[in-house]
């Protein structure tokens, strides 16, 4: 297994040159001052080498091995099959396409929920076998031995609140939360705790945005929302959903910033075409012997020929 080398969180000059000092390397503290600093999280989802690539390139600050990939890449039905061994080797995958942004892994269903030594065993797997900077579990109150025990363990630990899909069976669907001043305020209690356990930072997922607000004004760690609003300290969407390529209808907050779908059809339906019509593949696209061979292989294939058509010839005399 390979995980690259992590260069130093040395600060760099801006690329436009206008100063604004940009991290080599984004780091949690880089991400706390963000919040201090008002500046907003930029996150996103990713699952493979090539999309990471893309995703650490355009100056994102957080990549999220989500659990998703159970829907958007295995094409399951909810998050609560993937397993950790899954989420392990594509935590690798992206890992070794991330140089600059920080890489949180998801801890899928299952692997924190029977004990804490299990919880805290299985995210050092992440850290160790995959080379993430960080895990992300579901949960609030009922997690807070848990994130003490990973921080202890030098695991950082992002908490998850809202809508937390690896709760589906409970919640019977994927509703927004946090619609009663009963729930909202679990959902303040809940969000509080888990800075005090120690988390570094909090997603908040489908709730509305007066709460999520609230909540990123109470906390001292910064907020990630997901169809939380625009009050949350980042914002993270999932990466098929942003290019048009998770094949559902999108949630409201999603907003599609360009057609993968189209884009990819477009390419294969061609290559399907010109395959079909031998358009493809070109002389251009095709290896040649060089001269001397071609032609001393054509004159040994001519010889051949002459040899058989002799040899046919006396057996018919
Ligand atoms: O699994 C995932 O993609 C997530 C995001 C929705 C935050 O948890």
């Amino acid at each position: 297994m390979s995980i690259p080398h992590f260069r130093s969180a040395d600060k760099a000059a801006s690329a436009d040159g206008s100063g604004s000092a940009q991290p080599a390397k984004v780091t949690l503290p880089h991400l706390q001052e963000k919040k201090r600093q008002g500046q907003p999280i930029a996150a996103l989802t990713a699952y493979d080498y090539a999309t990471a690539r893309l995703v650490d390139e355009s100056g994102i600050d957080l990549v999220l091995v989500g659990d998703s990939l159970a829907m958007v890449v295995m094409g399951l039905d909810s998050t609560l099959a993937v397993t950790v061994d899954e989420m392990l080797h594509h935590t690798r995958a992206v890992r070794r396409a991330v140089r600059r942004a920080i890489v949180v892994a998801d801890m899928p269903y299952g692997s924190y929920h029977a004990t804490i030594a299990d919880g805290v065993a299985n995210a050092v797997r992440f850290v160790k076998e995959a080379g993430a900077e960080a895990v992300k579990i579901e949960g609030g109150r009922n997690r807070l031995e848990l994130v003490e025990r990973l921080v202890d363990a030098e695991v950082p630990v992002l908490g998850h609140l809202g809508l937390t899909p690896q709760s589906i069976n409970r919640m019977g669907g994927y509703a927004v939360q946090g619609k009663t001043l009963r729930a909202i305020d679990e959902l303040m209690r809940d969000a509080v705790a888990l800075e005090h356990a120690g988390a570094a930072a909090v997603v908040l997922e489908a709730m509305p945005r007066e709460v999520a607000s609230r909540i990123t004004a109470q906390l001292s760690i910064p907020t990630i929302g997901i169809g939380a609003g625009p009050g949350c300290d980042g914002q993270i969407l999932v990466f098929h959903d942003l290019v048009n390529l998770s094949f559902s209808r999108p949630p409201k907050f999603v907003r599609q910033f360009g057609d993968a779908a189209a884009l990819f059809r477009s390419a294969i339906e061609g290559y399907r075409h010109e395959v079909a019509s031998r358009a493809f593949p070109a002389e251009a696209e095709s290896y040649h012997l060089p001269r001397a061979e071609r032609l001393a292989l054509e004159e040994s294939e001519m010889e051949r020929e002459a040899e058989m058509a002799g040899a046919g010839l006396a057996a018919v005399r």
